[in-house]
């Protein structure tokens, strides 16, 4: 038994990679699945979805592999996300996921029950629309026959986990997004929970990121082409594994993603929270450590958008050619100057969690006229998102977190013109490692300290990571985007009372 598997069970789909002796990647697979808004602002997926995706891609990965090769399995995946199970465990409502902006009215209940600061003082993060405490108060109020037969609530991996082992466990690092978790004493928050009046019992047992949590059922086993002693361990939310995926293990290195959400994310070794709740406080999945990070709900999301909606002839050509489509669109964005010819973008299509915390604020273009097209509008959007991670480097750079180069990843760090884009707009130097993997070769390494392979994550990172390629800010550029993102945060504050009319008006 030599092999562990990292298992991210994400927005888009699920991914899961096969790690050999020594950290080096054996087998990768990935399987999608559908996101479904049936409201604007709902954002939802069906759990049995993710199941049968961890389910084909750990079959299709064994299959490739020497019989019972896998020891240990991490799991990671889209965080805040609330799957609600009856008393057989049976899922009772779609999972209600991270983007999702219906629980404003349940956060603005929380927030004036509990009060804004005392909340922070309690779990270190305000009530936001996406995390899962608001979730179960909006199912209680607006499905409450669901809410009766109501037993667990879990996150999306832990579900998983669930569906594997027959455990109801989770890891610090993502239930310190729920909004119910003593972060700084890495516990469920039991006065928050009586307060809003949900039962401590419907919610998992919590470990560190390396402890195992159980083994896989026997039945499952045979059917996944898995041993029934291969370990299971807590794992972490996509963002901390993600964090531990790029060696983000230690003080002074931090990491951006670009996927979906777009994230900067550092490391911490004290709880240290931003009194305004701007940026979130968890904590990591390195035992004993906490990781302060800011989420933009639409980063890579904000160029996938324009990809279906408007780049239908760039989509053709790339299923002649196979070149990714992104090449297309972001090839016409590098010959618009920065700036874009005076069209800002704000990438707010879902809402906005960092700086804004804002479920109403929406996308806009500001400055549209007649000269321009498709080319100034990817560029705006490259830009425009740069702009939102700008602005969580601001506040960490305010709370004293030092930040000399930024590892970037996810989908939008194979652009090197979005790379450019990021090191002008931050003016920090932006770095690629070697390792593409994501969140779930983080859950991989997580899974490789039960598995023997490494003794600790530091020596794990240290031996499997290096850096390739480091894009410094040109200073020309640096100058010409102090301007652009002065306009671009005047734009927000000037759309704002109109944002929340507008949602408001649209039932949200
Ligand atoms: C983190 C967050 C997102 C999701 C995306 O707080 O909401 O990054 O975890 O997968």
């Amino acid at each position: 038994m030599s092999t562990v598997l990292g298992i991210d069970v994400g927005t888009s789909g699920t991914k899961i990679v096969a790690i050999g002796e020594n950290g080096n990647i054996i087998a990768s697979v990935t399987k999608t699945y559908e996101l479904i808004s049936p409201k604007p602002g709902w954002a939802q997926q069906n759990p049995q979805d993710w199941k049968k995706a961890v389910f084909e891609g750990i079959k299709e990965i064994t299959s490739k592999l020497p019989k019972g090769d896998v020891c240990s399995i991490g799991l990671t995946g889209q965080m805040h996300g609330s799957v609600f199970l009856d008393e057989g465990g049976n899922v009772l409502y779609p999972a209600i996921l991270w983007c999702d902006q219906r629980t404003a009215k349940q956060c603005e209940e929380i927030t004036k029950k509990v009060g804004e600061k005392e909340l922070i003082e309690m779990v270190s993060n305000p009530a936001l629309t996406g995390f899962t405490a608001p979730k179960i108060l909006w199912l209680r109020e607006e499905e409450p026959e669901v809410y009766k037969k109501v037993k667990h609530v879990l996150l999306p991996k832990d579900y998983i986990r669930y569906e594997l082992t027959g455990e109801f466990a989770s890891d610090v690092a993502d239930s310190s997004g729920t909004l119910l978790f003593d972060v700084k004493n890495r516990k469920w928050h039991e006065e928050l929970l009586s307060i809003l009046e949900i039962p401590i019992e419907w919610l998992p047992k919590t470990y560190e990121g390396p402890e195992v949590t159980g083994t896989i059922k026997a039945d499952i086993a045979k059917e996944l082409g898995l041993s029934s002693e291969t370990l299971v361990i807590a794992g972490g939310g996509d963002q901390a594994a993600g964090g531990v995926g790029c060696g983000v293990v230690k003080p002074g290195i931090v990491s951006a993603s670009l996927g979906t959400s777009g994230v900067v994310f550092a490391f911490s070794e004290t709880v240290h929270t931003d009194p305004e709740g701007r940026v979130h406080t968890f904590c990591h999945s390195v035992p004993g450590a906490w990781h302060v990070m800011g989420v933009m709900l639409s980063a890579g999301g904000s160029l996938q958008w324009f990809r279906n909606k408007l780049c239908s002839e760039e989509v053709a050509l790339s299923q002649k050619t196979g070149v990714d489509p992104y090449v297309y669109i972001t090839a016409s964005a590098e010959k618009v100057p920065p700036g874009s010819a005076g069209l800002i973008f704000l990438p707010y299509l879902t809402g906005e969690r960092t700086p804004h915390k804002d479920p109403y604020a929406r996308g806009a273009f500001i400055g549209l006229s007649l000269m321009h097209g498709k080319a100034e509008m990817a560029r705006a959007i490259l830009e425009g998102v740069a702009f939102g991670m700008r602005d969580s480097v601001e506040i960490m750079k305010g709370m004293g977190i030092p930040i000399t180069q930024i590892r970037i990843s996810g989908g939008g760090a194979r652009s090197p013109l979005w790379r450019q884009i990021m090191a002008d707009v931050c003016n920090v130097p932006i770095v690629t490692i070697n390792i593409d993997e994501g969140p779930a070769f983080g859950a991989g390494l997580l899974a490789s300290i039960a598995a023997g392979m490494f003794s600790s994550l530091t020596e794990a990172c240290e031996t499997v990571i290096r850096e390739i390629d480091q894009t410094n800010p040109i200073p020309q550029n640096v100058e010409e985007y102090e301007f652009w993102y002065q306009e671009f945060k005047s734009a927000y504050r000037t759309l704002a009372p109109a944002y929340k009319k507008i949602g408001k008006k649209l039932g949200l």
